[in-house]
């Protein structure tokens, strides 16, 4: 259920701590992400590990591996789901830089989209974007994502302030192959 044609989504594990502290410090990764502050190997292994709560309807993060060989690429969520409105919003980053622009981002997207409409019973998805993310946009918009309205001003890095899009896909409007 959560396989695509490239990627396998699964929970996160404490062994992905190292690879994801890595890509947290990736400044193509950061650069549009509403990061936190830096973390050390062991809070992060702990945060992945003994902390972790088990994934649920509003909380459900999970890393995006190769199918090929199992890999770990990235990591993907829906978060903050509501029963009553059947809405969840979208994270997704590819951080593993070798595979970035290679169809992975696509293909997991997809995947937890699927599984949120299917399986969850979600009603809609949204997700933000600045506007300056041209790569993210065309993904989402290839998906089926359409742009409702933009928050101004609402991101801040390096200084500058930066608009926020805010896309949204009501079930049926994925786009599958
Ligand atoms: C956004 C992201 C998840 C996409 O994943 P990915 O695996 O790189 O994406 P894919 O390879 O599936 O698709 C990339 C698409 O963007 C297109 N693209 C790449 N750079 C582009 C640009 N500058 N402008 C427009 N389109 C661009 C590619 O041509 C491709 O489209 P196509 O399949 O129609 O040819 C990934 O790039 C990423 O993690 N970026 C950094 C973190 C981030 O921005 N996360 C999203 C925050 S909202």
């Amino acid at each position: 259920m959560l396989t695509g044609k490239l990627v396998r989504l699964r929970a996160l594990e404490p062994s992905d701590a190292e690879a994801i502290q890595r890509w947290n410090e990736d400044p193509a990764v950061l650069q549009w992400m509403i990061n936190d502050y830096p973390e050390s190997l062991p809070q992060i292994a702990k945060r992945l590990g003994e902390d972790r709560p088990r994934n649920s309807y509003d909380k459900l993060i999970l890393a995006i591996e190769t199918l090929a060989d199992r890999t770990p690429i990235g990591v993907i969520a829906l978060t903050d789901a509501e029963p009553e409105n059947g809405r969840a919003e979208l994270d997704v980053y590819v951080g593993e830089a070798a595979y970035r622009n290679g169809g992975y981002g696509t293909d997991a997207i997809r995947v937890i989209c699927r599984y949120g409409f299917d399986q969850m019973r979600l009603h809609g998805i949204s997700l933000w974007v600045v506007p300056e993310n041209e790569a993210a946009r065309h993904v989402y918009k290839k998906l089926g994502f359409v742009e409702e309205g933009r928050e101004r001003e609402r991101f801040r890095r390096d200084g500058k302030w930066y608009d926020l899009i805010v896309m949204s896909m009501l079930e049926g409007e994925l786009v599958d192959e």
